[in-house]
């Protein structure tokens, strides 16, 4: 494996959005691999009760029947993060259908949004033998798939992050949801975590551009979300693809799909674009 280019923890990173499938599980883990070979230190936390992000590492739901730490157990039993390690060189903490009982459990308990970040004070639960004992020093990027809810879960991620990536697609009603999620991380920002920054949007599923006179339906909502947005919008978007899909079916990233290797290319420009926006985030 490369060696790190690690100092210290660059930025925490939660991939975010209030409406489902735009693509906050696949960016994730293609933002993860692609920062992993640039010779960062990644760690990936499932937030998800769906789970779909575990089961593109080596997580094995059995073993949380055999006494093996979820992020259930650091949400609702102040358990330290645990820290496994995939084949692929990412590190991970997973999730599991047990995060059903959140919304019931995690309420009840004192400063229920509070539990990621006081996770993140502590020491890694090291699950890998590697003697891991030190966010900061150990790791370069925590990056945190987010679901769309409960809302109890999106605000333990920014509480704890410093920074969000807005994963988005040009469908249905992208530009409501979008209103919403970027209002309630300004009432984060004044309340609880006054640092937290906008990495930008990403527009995770772009079909083909139309011509001038015949643009397509994604070239007039992209239309109306620069006229709004243009500043957020980043500079790359992953294109719809085909082999992105199949990658994911595969639980891989487009990393260990050889048929996505376009994908590849955009997703390791969109790494080199949060390497340059994430410096000196943490002091
Ligand atoms: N660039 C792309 N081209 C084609 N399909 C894509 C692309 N990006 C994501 N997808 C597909 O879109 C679907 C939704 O993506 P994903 O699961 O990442 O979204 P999500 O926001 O995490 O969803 P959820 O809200 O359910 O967690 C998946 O089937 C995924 O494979
Ligand atoms: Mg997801």
């Amino acid at each position: 494996m490369k060696q790190s280019k690690r100092t210290q923890l660059r930025a925490v990173i939660g991939i975010g959005n209030y409406k489902g499938g735009v693509g906050k599980t696949t960016t994730t883990l293609n933002l993860a691999m692609a920062l992993h070979l640039q010779g960062y230190r990644v760690m990936v936390i499932d937030m998800d009760r769906q789970a779909n992000l575990s089961s593109c590492t080596d997580w094995d739901p059995d073993l949380e029947l055999q006494g093996y730490p979820t992020i259930y157990n650091v949400l609702c039993e102040d358990a330290p993060i645990p820290v496994y390690r995939s084949q692929s060189g990412l590190y991970y903490c997973p999730s599991t259908s047990i995060m059903n009982k959140v919304d019931q459990n995690l309420p009840t308990l004192r400063n229920p949004a509070m539990k990621m970040t006081r996770a993140l004070q502590k020491a890694p639960d090291d699950r890998t033998g590697e003697g891991l004992t030190d966010w900061t020093a150990d790791f370069d990027y925590i990056l945190i798939d987010s679901p769309v809810g409960p809302q109890v879960l999106i605000d333990n991620i920014l509480i704890a992050a410093n920074a969000v990536l807005i994963p988005i697609n040009l469908e249905g009603f992208a530009l409501t949801g979008l209103q919403n999620y970027l209002a309630y991380m300004q009432e984060i920002r004044e309340t609880e975590n006054d640092e937290l920054v906008n990495l930008g949007f990403l527009i995770s599923r772009r079909g083909p551009k139309g011509a001038k006179d015949n643009p397509t339906k994604q070239d007039k909502a992209e239309e109306a979300l620069r006229a709004q947005y243009g500043k957020y919008i980043l500079p790359v978007a992953i294109g719809e693809s085909q082999a992105v899909k199949n990658s994911q079916q595969d639980l891989k990233s487009v990393f260990q799909y050889p048929p996505a290797a376009s994908a590849r290319k955009t997703y390791s420009t969109l790494a080199d674009i949060i390497v340059k926006r994430t410096k000196g985030l943490i002091q």
